[in-house]
């Protein structure tokens, strides 16, 4: 019988709050782990992986780990970002995380905004090509809030049920 295994990697905590709300939906045997804390992953399955959206991508960590799920695994993705749920940008990184993915068996994904770091939100600010992007980010700072911890809830059990038909 295999374990559910629950994986994420989380700069600041939001993509944390969401793994958590997962893990804490999730029945049966179970386990919840950061990306650094990861070994042999044959045992578990699903995996359910989150990462945070970096410059509109998958961290490098995270591309890493992804590259080394045996093929043929049943997963879920999940990320948070600041960028507008449902936005193109929002979109971009779980579609690349699907790509590296694809010897996987990606029994669904989920996104939710995180509030972006105060030193990020600084940094970005300073270049003018990044100004928009600051103001339409802003309004993640609430995020991730009980809704989307909720949704991410509804996301776990969904998949479970999926992974009990496929
Ligand atoms: C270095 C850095 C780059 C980021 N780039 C993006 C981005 O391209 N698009 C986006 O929507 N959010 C971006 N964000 C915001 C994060 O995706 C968001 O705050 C996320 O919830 C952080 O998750 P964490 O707290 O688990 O690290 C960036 C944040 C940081 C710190």
């Amino acid at each position: 019988m295999s374990k559910i295994l629950v994986i994420y990697f989380s700069l600041t905590g939001n993509t944390k709050k969401v793994a958590d709300a997962i893990f804490d939906a999730l029945e049966g045997d179970k386990t919840i782990k950061t990306m650094d804390e990861a070994q042999n992953l044959d045992e578990y399955e699903p995996i359910f992986i989150g990462f945070p959206v970096h410059s509109h991508s998958v961290p490098f960590k995270t591309e890493e780990f992804i590259k080394r799920i045996p093929p043929g695994k049943k997963i879920a993705l999940f990320s948070t970002h600041g960028s507008l749920t449902g936005s193109r940008l929002s979109r971009e990184a779980l579609e690349h995380a699907s790509i590296l993915a694809s010897n996987s068996k990606i029994l669904g994904t989920f996104s939710s905004r995180g509030k972006i770091s105060l030193q990020a939100m600084e940094a970005l600010s300073k270049s003018p090509e990044h100004k928009a992007w600051v103001e339409m980010a802003a309004s993640a700072q609430t995020h991730p809030d009980e809704n989307d911890l909720e949704d991410a809830r509804s996301f776990a059990k969904w998949i479970m049920t999926l992974n009990l038909q496929s």
